[in-house]
Order: structure tokens, then sequence, then C-alpha cells
């Protein structure tokens, strides 16, 4: 069954955990994550960005999702991560396609930031459909989504946006960020900022930029590596720590979105399929081999995110 935000994550708030927003760009990827949901009979959120859209298109994506809606019992929601294209979004709205959509302004100012989101939430209010926003600028780089400084989220300025848009979740910023290079020192959130913003601010909250990027994921994917200077990039690579997460999820975040584990996971299981058998050329086998890491990473995640396990 497909849902909408509110379905989903107004329980959550109340129940203090977390549902997890998953990236999807292909039928490996969808497969993986509802696989994961269905084991443990936990609802999930199944994103597709901008670049995924160009990637695979909306219609194939979009077919792929009602199929797994049809066939799973448990509910999903089919969301729009990082819509900055007003037209594009407008496009999505009406498509009937989703259930869910986010716009980012972050980069825009304020009051314009409202204006837009206000807009686009009662057009998609309209449909039945929930509208996620975003305040403050979340740092890093995945294709289409780059900001190189991170500007933290006001508490009294979120306040003043939610009340004004009406939209149903907000993405916050408080220290995470796009991609596998989130940290050059210890990970550290601002729990106590994120405190602060719920305090005032009644919709859910979500945190980007969540994935844990773990060291044997890593150490899987540079795996008799040749190319030095990749390996030490790689090496460099940091993500949030589970206990983070769980601090985060304890003080007010609701949806915590992953891409960049699920990026490493299935990588680095097809990256060994071949170092495995150099022979192989069925790609059936190795993104069969994909689709199940995809499995094992987004159990784990929920899992975390529902504090079980
Ligand atoms: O938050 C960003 C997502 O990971 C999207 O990345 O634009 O490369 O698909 P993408
Ligand atoms: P990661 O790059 O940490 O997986 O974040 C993904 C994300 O925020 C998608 O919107
Ligand atoms: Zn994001």
């Amino acid at each position: 069954m497909l849902v909408n935000l509110n379905k989903l994550l107004l329980r959550a708030h109340k129940g203090h955990y977390a549902v997890g927003a998953f990236n999807i760009n292909n039928l490996e990827t969808l497969q993986g994550v509802v696989a994961a949901a269905e084991s443990l009979c936990a609802p999930v959120i199944l994103q597709t960005s901008e670049g995924a859209l160009e990637y695979a298109g909306m219609e194939y994506l979009a077919s792929l999702v009602r199929v797994a809606a049809k066939k799973t019992r448990v509910p999903l929601v089919f969301h729009l991560d990082h819509g900055k294209d007003f037209a594009l979004i407008k496009q999505v709205i009406r498509s009937g396609f989703y259930t869910s959509v986010m716009f980012d302004g972050s980069r825009l100012l304020f009051k314009e930031n409202m204006r837009k989101t206000r807009e686009l939430a009662m057009l998609a209010h309209a449909r039945g459909m929930t509208l996620e926003a975003e305040l403050g600028v979340i740092k890093g780089t995945e294709d289409k989504i780059s900001a190189n400084e991170d500007l933290f989220t006001d508490p009294q300025q979120a306040a003043e946006f939610v009340a004004e848009t009406k939209c149903d979740a907000l993405a916050v910023s408080i220290g995470t960020s796009h991609g596998a290079f989130k940290f050059s020192g210890t990970p550290k959130l601002d729990i106590e900022r994120l405190k602060e913003i719920a305090r005032l601010v009644r919709v859910p909250l979500v945190l980007h930029g969540a994935s844990g990027v773990e060291k044997h994921e890593l150490e899987k994917l540079h795996e008799k590596c040749e190319v030095v200077g990749d390996c030490e990039r790689l090496n460099a690579a940091k993500g949030v720590p589970d206990s983070q997460i769980r601090e985060a999820i304890k003080f007010g975040i609701t949806k915590v979105n992953i891409d960049s584990d699920l990026r490493l996971s299935f990588t680095s299981a097809v990256r060994l399929a071949f170092l495995n058998d150099k022979k192989m050329f069925d790609p059936r086998i190795y993104l069969g081999l994909g689709r199940s890491a995809v499995t094992e990473i987004v159990k784990k995640k929920i899992k975390l995110f529902k504090g079980k396990g």
C-alpha cells in the first residue's frame, strides 16, 4: 500500500522512533529495500532524487514502485527527494505516481524559500500528498546535491517557517552532510540545536546525510585496490556513528535519509563478485549480489532506527 509521510511519521514522532528513507535508482535497489522492509514488517520510504529520475525515468521508477506496493504488506511512501526544479516538482505532484515530495529551497533566501515551500505545500495537500521542506544548508556532494558550507538551522526561524508554510516535515542542518566524506575530525552532531528545534517545531524532523559509512564496507571496496591514492582517500571517509543516530532520534528526528550506505554496500558486493570470479558475465549474478547487500544494510538501519537489535 502507498501512503504519505504523515501516515508513518506522525506515529513515529509520538513513539520516538524513526522511519528509514532509502534512495532507489533501479530495480535492484528497490527490491533490496522492500525485501528488508518485508522481512522486518517495517514501513519504509522509497525516495528518488532528481538524478535518479534523469537516470531511470520517472515512469519506469514509478511502475516499479507501484508493483512493489501491490505485492507487499508493508506500507510504502513514494517520495521525491531534494526536488529543486520547481517545474519538475509540479510535474511530480500532477503525475499521481508519488505520495510525497520534498522541496529543497535551502539555498534560497529565507523569505523566498518560505514562499515557494508554501505554494508547493498547498499543491501537494490538494492531492493528498505530503511536503518535506529544508531550512539551513546541508554540506556535501552527490550528483545533483552540492554545497561547500553548511549553515545550521536556526530554531526560531524553523518555527516561523513551519507555521507559515504548513510543510509536513522539516529537514534540518545539524552537522551531517551528503556523501561518504562527512567529517574530518570526530563526528559530532549539534544535539542541543536539535533539541531546541524540536521544542519549537511541531512537525516531524528529518536527518539527511545520515549514512554510517562503515569501515568494513570501505575495506571491501578497496580490497586489492591498485590505485593507492584512491585507497587513501577512501580511508578518510567518515559517516555518522550509530550512537549519534540514536541520540538524534531520541531528541526529535523521525525520518532518516540513507543513500551513500546503499551505494557502498551494493558496489562493494559487485566488486567482490568480480574479484572472486573474473570470468563472470551474467549481470543477474552480480546485480543479485548487490541487491542482497542492499537488503542486509537496510535491515541493519531499520533495526537501528527502531532502537531494536
Ligand atoms: O541527498 C542526496 C541523494 O543522495 C541524491 O543523490 O542526486 O546523486 O541521486 P543523487
Ligand atoms: P547520505 O549521503 O548520508 O546517504 O545521505 C542521503 C540523503 O540525505 C538523501 O537525501
Ligand atoms: Zn539529502
